[in-house]
């Protein structure tokens, strides 16, 4: 019965499938035998969904006609989109952006933003570029909007950004497509918590520059976890001088940093120095989003846009925000602290929610299944194990770091 197009949609969610086996496993040996580093949901210490007052506070405030009622617009409120430039963009985004347009459309979470920026700018058949340790739902996201991919490593033998794999990839793609989409998650990155310096994202737009010349170029920021990393760069030190064929859209998600996954909201924030690219598209992507989702939760949007539009409200989120962090530094310290004393390699983790132990291509199956034994359940990828160290309580990290170590040992 399935289109042509449909017929080999298998979805296999590994995270989701691992948490599964993990909630089994805590119905059969009880929640302190088990450790649960699956999702990128925030747990606090005591394993329950970690939530910020404030959001909780303005959300139950909310009249019937927010929580219920479609939103005003299928691209989204109009305060909706000042408060999403305020947190992305800063203040004075005229004198701090010059000779730069910009526009917001609201999308069902980040996952929507991604969705939306593939299905408009990637020519069918075309790749998009991604990291080659990544959020393994971009590659999904592509294939809907009727892409594939390619990646470039991640990391060079010293663990910095790879700048010439980064540079290779991208020049050679330029050469054979009309478009190319490219995607960085930044900072905090998804699966590693790494993070680019300055210096790195100057070079990475030197080369897009470069790459301009050839092709049209889209950069798409995934910053699905910028708030939780309390040094994040500010775009206007980044994003200048930008070519009139090089399109930055930014991906904006409130599930991470509202603590509101279910809610949905999201947001596709573009800057170009075109007039006639901004427009474009403003129209493509209206489109898209009438033609999949039609609007957006008007009650999640409203909520965020009474928190930020709001002096006190918005430093109490900042407040809120920042105890998170502290408890992921916490976390994070003990597991690298650990890590440094037993020799057990990690990737350059600077914040954010994951932390990644890679390993050699070909035993990620073998991995899997031994941490299961030790009732560890973790998303084990092609190359490495990612601890969601949001969802794993402080009490749990000591001696975790060894007994990976003992599987990994066992096995290569
Ligand atoms: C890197 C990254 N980007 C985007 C998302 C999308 O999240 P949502 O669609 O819930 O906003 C996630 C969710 O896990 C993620 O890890």
């Amino acid at each position: 019965m399935l289109a042509k197009h449909s017929k080999n949609k298998k979805i296999s969610d590994k995270a989701f499938i691992t948490s599964g086996k993990a909630k089994l496993a805590i119905s059969k040996y009880g929640k302190e035998n088990v450790i649960n580093a699956t999702l990128g949901v925030l747990y606090n210490d005591l394993e329950e969904i970690y939530t910020f007052d404030i959001v909780d506070q303005e959300y139950r405030k909310l009249s019937s006609q927010d929580l219920y009622g479609y939103a005003s617009s299928i691209t989204g409120d109009e305060n909706f989109k000042t408060s999403v430039k305020k947190i992305v963009l800063g203040e004075n985004i005229e004198s701090n952006f010059p000779n730069i347009y910009t526009d917001v459309i609201s999308t069902p979470g980040g996952t929507g933003a991604i969705y939306n920026t593939f299905k408009n700018y990637i020519e069918y058949g075309d790749k998009v570029l991604l990291p080659n340790f990544m959020w393994s739902s971009y590659k999904l996201i592509s294939g809907e909007a009727g892409g594939g991919y390619d990646c470039y490593s991640l990391f060079d033998s010293k663990n910095n950004f790879n700048l010439l794999s980064f540079e290779k990839k991208v020049l050679e793609l330029s050469e054979i497509q009309k478009n190319l989409v490219i995607v960085i998650n930044d900072p905090c990155q998804n699966p590693t918590g790494y993070t680019l310096t300055e210096d790195e994202w100057e070079k990475i737009m030197d080369i897009l520059k470069r790459a301009c010349k050839k092709t049209n170029i889209v950069l798409l920021n995934d910053i699905a976890y910028r708030d939780f990393d309390n040094k994040a760069l500010e775009f206007k030190n980044i994003f200048k001088d930008i070519p009139e064929n090089l399109l930055i859209i930014i991906a904006f998600s409130i599930s991470k940093s509202f603590c509101s996954y279910g809610l949905r909201v999201g947001a596709q924030l573009a800057l170009s120095s075109s007039h006639r690219v901004i427009e474009q598209f403003r129209e493509a992507s209206a489109y898209t989003c009438r033609g999949i989702w039609s609007n957006v939760s008007r009650a999640g949007m409203q909520m965020l846009s009474n928190i930020i539009l709001n002096k006190n409200k918005y430093l109490e989120l900042k407040i809120e925000l920042d105890k998170s962090i502290k408890l992921l530094k916490r976390r994070s310290d003990i597991f690298i602290n650990e890590s440094k004393d037993i020799g057990l390699k990690i990737l350059p983790y600077k914040s954010g929610f994951f932390i990644t132990i890679p390993f050699k291509k070909g035993i990620d199956s073998k991995v899997s299944l031994e941490l299961e034994k030790k009732n560890i359940f973790a998303l084990v990828m092609e190359e490495g194990i990612r601890i969601a160290i949001c969802s794993i309580p402080s009490h749990k990290f000591k001696g975790l770091a060894s007994k990976i170590k003992e599987v990994l040992i066992e096995i290569e």
